[in-house]
């Protein structure tokens, strides 16, 4: 029998922020030298070294803010070192990812890249080898005025200007991984002096606290300190493929349950603290990653296929519904690692994980809206474990959103059944619907296994028209958005 999926355009769960549609490139392989910055390259401008092709990517992408310059690699980073003439900056060891950083791509540049990209920037702090003086000093740099130290510095590099970078977040994962790991106890008490400090300097900076998976005790603890001096809390995970397609496209539903969980200890910590600001997720790391598959790549250069594709599609589902409180989101990463967007000297290709996120990025925004399906239940293995027996996806995954001119609905449905296509019965409460229908379809005939390669994006997005009036048909392992027009 079909699958009914229920909805009602006045029913919203709250505004899309476009900001859910955000980047980060870290430092890390080849996601700056080699991805954003290329001086070597035909395709880069002679100028400034950057990509042309990654910069029309990106912008095409609608991407609001790049977090920056870390990741695991912000943790042992001086960020003093990459301001001033490129001949002077150090050579320094990079603990991170054990490589070198020659520092020619620095605070400035990512600034200019900014600009080019038409994107926000967001800074993370280091919080490991760093120091609150450093901290201050690289808020200075970037957003003072007045004729103190760092300020004058900028001025001296060039740049008059303040940045007025608004996102600073309060360090990166702190966990037994990063240089610099700390207790949550211990993480929470340092950061709410850096915030006292930071905001001291900047009252008009927002602060993002460093936080875990959402269902850990570390977001539990932090919250509860830091929940009078941040306005976000992050969230980081990662699903995992490991050569299960079913596993892939569940692991986003463990995502979600950290949402809503993060979602009660934000409420917790605002009772507790008598908070009276909201304060909502900043999910700033967030995407497929298998690192056993990436092993051997020059730092985790995923190869991404069908399967990782609609996986992705799931994750954003997850962004949609759950709107009301994750206000904004990076892919991890933008180019080259874990990244959507593929380059090489002389070109670029966009991954099979491209298409969904661009679909999402130019037609998902608007109000999200409740959707009610009645979906058969996947309950096979999943990655972690617990997700099959606390929070099992349906087969068929769908968020909807009212567009932001209030003329169409639109509706993402992945079908994440690997073998069987599904039959969809589309019930709008109290409006009338158009017949004809754009749809936008992300599938590939020879299934799950297919990726893109340069000059060769075998998975990449089919338009059409149809002709539809309830019932509706989506392939086996397919992502499919539909507009609807509202009549009337
Ligand atoms: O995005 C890759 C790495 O994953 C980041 O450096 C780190 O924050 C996370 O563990």
């Amino acid at each position: 029998s079909p699958i009914e999926i229920r909805i009602d355009p006045k029913r919203v769960i709250s505004e899309v922020d476009p900001r859910i549609y955000s980047g980060f490139t870290e430092h890390m392989g080849r996601c700056i030298y080699g991805g954003l910055y290329d001086p070597g390259s035909p395709l880069a401008d002679p100028k400034t070294g950057f990509r042309k092709d990654v910069l029309e990517v990106i912008r095409s992408l609608r991407v609001p803010i790049v977090r920056y310059p870390g990741g695991n690699f912000v943790s042992s980073y001086k960020w003093q070192d990459g301001i001033g003439p490129r001949e002077l900056r150090p050579r320094r060891p990079e603990l991170a990812w054990l490589g070198e950083e020659s520092n020619q791509f620095g605070t400035d540049e990512f600034m200019a890249w900014c600009k080019e990209a038409e994107v926000e920037p967001y800074i993370c702090l280091n919080m490991g080898t760093g120091t609150l003086e450093d901290a201050l000093g690289w808020v200075e740099y970037c957003n003072g005025t007045s004729n103190t130290y760092w300020a004058s510095q900028r001025r001296k590099n060039g740049h008059p200007e303040p940045y007025k970078v608004k996102y600073w977040s309060l360090g990166n994962e702190a966990r037994p991984w990063q240089v610099g790991q700390m207790t949550a106890e211990d993480y929470a008490k340092t950061a709410f002096q850096w915030a006292k400090a930071l905001k001291l300097l900047d009252p008009s900076i927002e602060l993002i606290a460093c936080g875990e998976t959402g269902y850990a005790a570390w977001d539990r603890d932090v919250l509860k300190v830091l929940a009078p001096m941040v306005k976000y809390h992050s969230l980081h995970q990662y699903t995992i493929s490991a050569g299960d397609h079913m596993v892939n496209v569940a692991g986003p539903a463990g995502a979600e349950k950290g949402i809503q969980i993060t979602k009660s200890l934000i409420e917790l910590a605002r009772i507790e603290n008598s908070v009276q600001e909201p304060i909502t997720i900043c999910f700033d790391e967030w995407n497929v990653w298998d690192p056993k598959r990436a092993i051997g790549s020059q730092g985790a250069e995923e190869h991404y296929d069908l399967s990782d594709a609609l996986a992705v599609a799931c994750w954003l589902n997850v962004f949609i519904r759950q709107a009301d409180i994750v206000k904004i989101a990076c892919i991890a990463q933008s180019v080259n690692v874990i990244s959507p967007v593929m380059t090489r000297p002389d070109g670029l290709f966009r991954q099979t994980t491209f298409y969904p996120l661009f679909l999402f990025a130019n037609y998902m925004r608007g109000s999200s809206l409740q959707v009610s399906v009645s979906s058969p239940i996947y309950t096979g293995k999943t990655r972690p474990e617990w997700i099959q027996h606390v929070c099992p996806p349906p087969f068929v995954d769908v968020s909807a959103v009212l567009s932001e001119d209030g003329k169409e609905v639109r509706l993402a449905v992945v079908n994440r059944h690997p073998e069987a296509d599904q039959e969809l019965e589309i019930h709008f409460a109290g409006v009338d619907v158009g017949a004809a229908v754009r749809v936008y379809e992300v599938w590939h005939e020879e299934g799950l296994g297919v990726r893109n390669w340069f000059g060769e994006e075998r998975v990449r997005v089919e338009e059409r028209k149809e002709q539809v009036r309830e019932k509706l048909r989506v392939k086996k392992h397919s992502f499919t958005l539909w507009c609807f027009t509202l009549l009337g």
